[in-house]
C-alpha cells in the first residue's frame, strides 16, 4: 500500500491536491506537511511541519510514515520571486535537490514535482507553444522550474527515479488563496466580482494567458501520476493545458453573471512577466502518453466559482 506525503499542502495546489489523493489512496495514507501551521485545508489529515529546505528533517519524516510518494509543491512563484532572487533560487532548487536526493537513496516508488508555462521565454513561439522549443525564461521563477526540469530528468536517466511533472499553465482555484503568481489576478477577479468591488487589473485587457481550473489540474495531475511508467515518455515536464483567456475575456464571463461588474486595468511589473509567456500551448504529447482531457472552459468555470464562492467567503476573512 502507498503512503504519500503531500511538501506544501496548505498551499494553493496541495489543499486542494491533498484532498483528490485521499480519494484514490485514503485519507489515513496521505500525510500532508508544510512550513506553516496547518490550516482547514488539511483538518483530518496527520500533519507534520516540514521544511524542506531541511533534507534529514525531511528524510526523518519520510522514515517515519513509510512514505513511498512524494509530492513535492513547495515553491516560490513568478512575481514574489522577483523581489528576492537568491532566496527563490535556493528554495526551489534546494528544495527539489533534496526530494531527489532521497528519492534515489530510499528508492522512493514515484515522486511528483509541478513545472510551470513560466520555464517559457521571450524567444518561445507564443501560440500553441510546442512541448520541445526554444525556452530563456528571464524570471528566476522560471529558470528555477527549468534546470528543475533538466534535474528531474537527469535522475530518471541516471537513477531511475520514477519523477514525473505537468508544466502547470495558471491555476485557478476557490478554495484557497494563491500568492506571488503572475496569473492570480484570475483568482483575486472572482473575490472582487462577489464583493460588488471594482477590479483593478495589473495586467493589460488583452494578455492572453494559458490557464486551467482546479479540478482539471488535480485530475492531470493524479492521472499522470497514476498512468503506467512506459506511457510517460517526457521526463522533463509535460506541457499541459485546458483554457487560454485574456483579462477582458475572463471579465465578460462574469459580467454575464454580474452585469454590475466593472474592470479597468494598470499594468505593473507583471505585465513583462505575463509578456514573456505563451499565449496558449500544444499539450498534444501529453494527451496522446497518458490521455490527458480537460473537462472545464472559461464559461464552465466561471458558473461554478460563482455557484461555490460565496459559501467560502467567510473563511477568507
Ligand atoms: N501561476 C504561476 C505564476 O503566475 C505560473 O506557474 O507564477
Amino acid at each position: 500500500m502507498d503512503k504519500v506525503l503531500v511538501i506544501g499542502a496548505c498551499g494553493q495546489l496541495g489543499s486542494e491536491l491533498t484532498h483528490g489523493l485521499s480519494k484514490v489512496f485514503g485519507q489515513d495514507n496521505v500525510i500532508a506537511s508544510d512550513i506553516s501551521n496547518p490550516n482547514s485545508a488539511v483538518e483530518g489529515f496527520q500533519f507534520e511541519r516540514l521544511d524542506v529546505m531541511d533534507a534529514e528533517g525531511t528524510a526523518e519524516i519520510i522514515d517515519k510514515h513509510g512514505i513511498t510518494q512524494v509530492y513535492h509543491l513547495a515553491a516560490i512563484l513568478s512575481a514574489k520571486g522577483e523581489e528576492n532572487p537568491q532566496w527563490a533560487w535556493n528554495l526551489n532548487m534546494t528544495g527539489l535537490l533534496n526530494i531527489l536526493e532521497i528519492a534515489k537513496e530510499k528508492n522512493l516508488r514515484k515522486v511528483y514535482w509541478p513545472s510551470s508555462i513560466a520555464v517559457f521565454g521571450p524567444s518561445t513561439p507564443v501560440d500553441n507553444t510546442p512541448q520541445h522549443t526554444v525556452m530563456d525564461p528571464n524570471t528566476v521563477y522560471g529558470i528555477s522550474k527549468q534546470a528543475g526540469e533538466r534535474w528531474c530528468e537527469y535522475y530518471f536517466e541516471k537513477y531511475g527515479v520514477d519523477v514525473r511533472s505537468i508544466r502547470y499553465p495558471g491555476l485557478i482555484g476557490y478554495k484557497s488563496l494563491p500568492g506571488g503568481g503572475t496569473t492570480d489576478y484570475a483568482v483575486d477577479i472572482y473575490h472582487k466580482a462577489l464583493a460588488g468591488e471594482h477590479f483593478e487589473c495589473f495586467l493589460s485587457e488583452d494578455t492572453y494567458l494559458p490557464m486551467m481550473y482546479m479540478p482539471d489540474a488535480i485530475k492531470a495531475t493524479i492521472d499522470l501520476m497514476e498512468a503506467p511508467a512506459e506511457n510517460v515518455k517526457v521526463r522533463s515536464s509535460y506541457n499541459v493545458s485546458a483554457i487560454s483567456f485574456s483579462p477582458s475575456e475572463i471579465a465578460a464571463s462574469i459580467q454575464k453573471h454580474l452585469p454590475e461588474f466593472s474592470i479597468s486595468y494598470h499594468p505593473d511589473f507583471r505585465q513583462p512577466i505575463a509578456d514573456s509567456w505563451p499565449n496558449s500551448i500544444d499539450d498534444s504529447v501529453a494527451r496522446n502518453d497518458w490521455g490527458w482531457k480537460e473537462a472545464y472552459d472559461l464559461e464552465a468555470m466561471t458558473t461554478d466559482i460563482l455557484k461555490n464562492l460565496p459559501e467560502l467567503i467567510p473563511s477568507f476573512q
